[in-house]
C-alpha cells in the first residue's frame, strides 16, 4: 500500500553523531558467500530492509539454516534448488549474485522478482555466465525470468564486460569459484570491490593490474562476518548536513570502499568539509569514521569513474546541488536508467517538483542551482533512494515536502524517517 510522510525540515544547523545501520552490498555478499560454505558462519549487524531479507529468504529456501545472526549450510554441493521460482522481491544484488552462485550449482533455479526488478535489464548476466559454461535464460526483452541451469561445476573463462558493474563483477566470481581453472574478469574503473577484496583476503583471488581480478576456483570458507555501515545510507545524513552552512554529522564505522565514497569527493568539491578516518577494516575492505560540515556550495561536474563510484547517491547530487550556486553537470551516468527505477527521469522530477531547475540528458541531467527549494511532492515510483532524496531536501527548503511512495524506504532503511528527524532535532 502506498504510503505518504511529510517532512520539514530544521532550516538551521545541527550536529549530531548518527550509526546507520549495516551495508546492504556487504550483507548480501556474507549470506551467499557463507551460505557456498560448508558449515556455520555468523553475520553481525547485517542490514535490516527488505532487499537483504530477500537474500535470506533465499539461501534458506536452498537448505542454509538461518537463526538470527548463525547461518549453518550444508554447502553448495548441499544446495537444494526448488522447482518453484525464487523470488528476490526489489533486490537487484540478489537476483545478479544469486544467479553467478547458482551457475556454479547442480540443477535448474528461475530468479523472479517485484514489478519493478521484473522490468531491470539482466542481459548482461548471460554472456560472462555462458562463458562459464552455465546456461542462463531471460525472458525475449532481456530481464528476468532468469533461469540458470547449473551442473555443479563451471569451465575457467576469461571475460571483459563493457559497464562498471559490481553486480556483474561478482555474479561472475561467484561462479568462477566452482571452475576447472583460473578465471579472470576485467571492466570499466569505479566499481564497488567488495567480493574481490574479500575472495583475495581469503584466498580465493588476485587482484591484477588495471580492472582485471583474478578468480582461484575454490571452497569459500565459513567465516564471523561484522558487518560495517552503509555508506550509500550514511550519504543521505551526509548530504543533509552538506546542504545548511554550519551543520554537522559524524557516521561511525561505515564502508570506507573506495567504489562507495565518490559521493564524499563530490561534496568537497562542492565546497563541504569532509574529515575521514580508517579505523578498520573487514576481510581487507576498510571501515571507518566520515563527517561532513555544511558550508556555502558551488556547482561542480561528476563524470568518468567518479561518476561511476557515487552512483547510488547521484540523486543526492541534485539535491545539494540546488542548494548549490551554478550548474552541476553529472554525465557518464546513463547505468542510472537501469537501477530500480529510471533514476535520471526521477531524479529530474524531484528536483523540479521541488521548484528546482534540473534538465534530463541522456547519460545524466544538469542541475541549475539557485541556492534552494520549495517544498511540494515527491513521487518514490517505487524507488527507495529518491524517496529518501526527497527527504533530505526538506532539510534547507522553505515548506513541506511530501513523499509519496515513502514505504520503500524499507527496501534499504526502514528507520530512516527516524533517524533524519534525529539529525534534525540536534543542537
Ligand atoms: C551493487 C552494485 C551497484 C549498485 C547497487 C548495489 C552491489 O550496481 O548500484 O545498488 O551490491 O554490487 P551495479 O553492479 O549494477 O553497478
Amino acid at each position: 500500500m502506498s504510503e505518504s510522510v511529510v517532512v520539514e525540515g530544521p532550516r538551521r544547523p545541527f550536529a549530531a553523531g548518527i550509526e546507520v545501520p549495516g551495508d546492504k552490498s556487504l550483507s548480501h555478499r556474507a549470506l551467499i558467500l557463507a551460505a557456498m560454505a560448508t558449515g556455520t558462519s555468523t553475520i553481525a549487524r547485517a542490514a535490516t530492509g527488505r532487499d537483504v531479507q530477500s537474500t535470506r529468504d533465499l539461501v534458506e529456501r536452498l537448505g542454509v539454516t538461518v537463526d538470527g545472526d548463525r547461518l549453518t549450510s550444508p554447502g553448495i554441493d548441499g544446495w537444494t534448488i526448488p522447482d518453484a521460482p525464487l523470488d528476490c522481491g526489489n533486490s537487484g544484488t540478489t537476483m545478479r549474485l544469486l544467479a553467478g552462485a547458482l551457475s556454479g550449482a547442480d540443477g535448474t533455479a528461475t530468479l523472479v522478482g517485484d514489478e519493478f526488478l521484473m522490468r531491470r535489464p539482466m542481459r548482461r548476466l548471460v554472456d560472462p555466465l555462458t562463458a562459464l559454461g552455465a546456461s542462463v535464460s531471460l525472458s525475449e526483452d532481456g530481464t528476468a525470468p532468469v533461469t540458470i541451469r547449473g551442473t555443479g561445476s563451471t569451465t575457467a573463462a576469461d571475460v571483459d564486460i563493457p559497464m562498471a558493474s559490481a553486480q556483474v563483477r561478482s555474479a561472475f566470481a561467484l561462479g568462477a569459484l566452482r571452475a576447472d581453472g583460473e578465471s579472470t574478469i576485467t571492466s570499466p574503473t569505479g566499481y564497488r570491490d567488495h567480493t574481490e577484496r574479500w575472495l583475495e583476503a581469503m584466498g580465493l583471488g588476485k587482484r591484477e593490474s588495471g580492472t582485471t581480478f583474478r578468480i582461484y576456483p575454490g571452497d569459500v570458507p565459513a567465516y564471523n562476518y561484522v558487518i560495517p555501515g552503509d555508506p550509500s545510507s550514511a550519504a543521505f545524513l551526509w548530504a543533509a548536513a552538506a546542504i545548511i552552512p554550519g551543520a554537522q554529522v559524524v557516521t561511525p564505522n561505515v564502508s570506507l570502499n573506495p567504489g562507495r565514497i565518490g559521493f564524499l569527493e563530490v561534496l568537497e568539491a562542492m565546497g563541504a568539509t569532509i574529515t575521514g578516518e580508517v579505523t578498520g577494516a573487514v576481510l581487507g575492505d576498510p571501515v571507518g569514521t566520515v563527517g561532513v560540515q555544511g558550508n556555502e556550495l558551488r556547482g561542480t561536474t561528476v563524470h568518468g569513474a567518479l561518476a561511476a563510484a557515487a552512483l547510488d547517491e547521484l540523486p543526492l547530487v541534485a539535491v545539494v546541488a540546488s542548494y548549490a550556486e551554478g550548474i552541476t553537470r553529472v554525465s557518464d551516468a546513463a547505468e542510472l536508467r537501469a537501477k530500480e527505477s529510471d533514476r535520471i527521469a526521477t531524479t529530474v522530477a524531484m528536483v523540479n517538483a521541488l521548484g528546482g531547475g534540473a534538465q534530463a540528458q541522456q547519460d545524466g541531467f544538469e542541475v541549475l542551482g539557485l541556492g534552494w527549494l520549495d517544498g511540494g511532492v515527491v513521487e518514490a515510483e517505487g524507488d527507495h533512494r529518491i524517496a529518501m532524496a526527497g527527504a533530505v531536501a526538506a532539510t534547507g527548503a522553505t515548506g513541506p515536502i511530501t513523499i509519496a511512495g515513502a514505504e520503500s524506504v524499507g527496501v534499504s532503511w526502514p528507520r530512516f524517517f527516524e533517524a533524519l528527524e534525529a539529525l534534525w532535532s540536534s543542537q
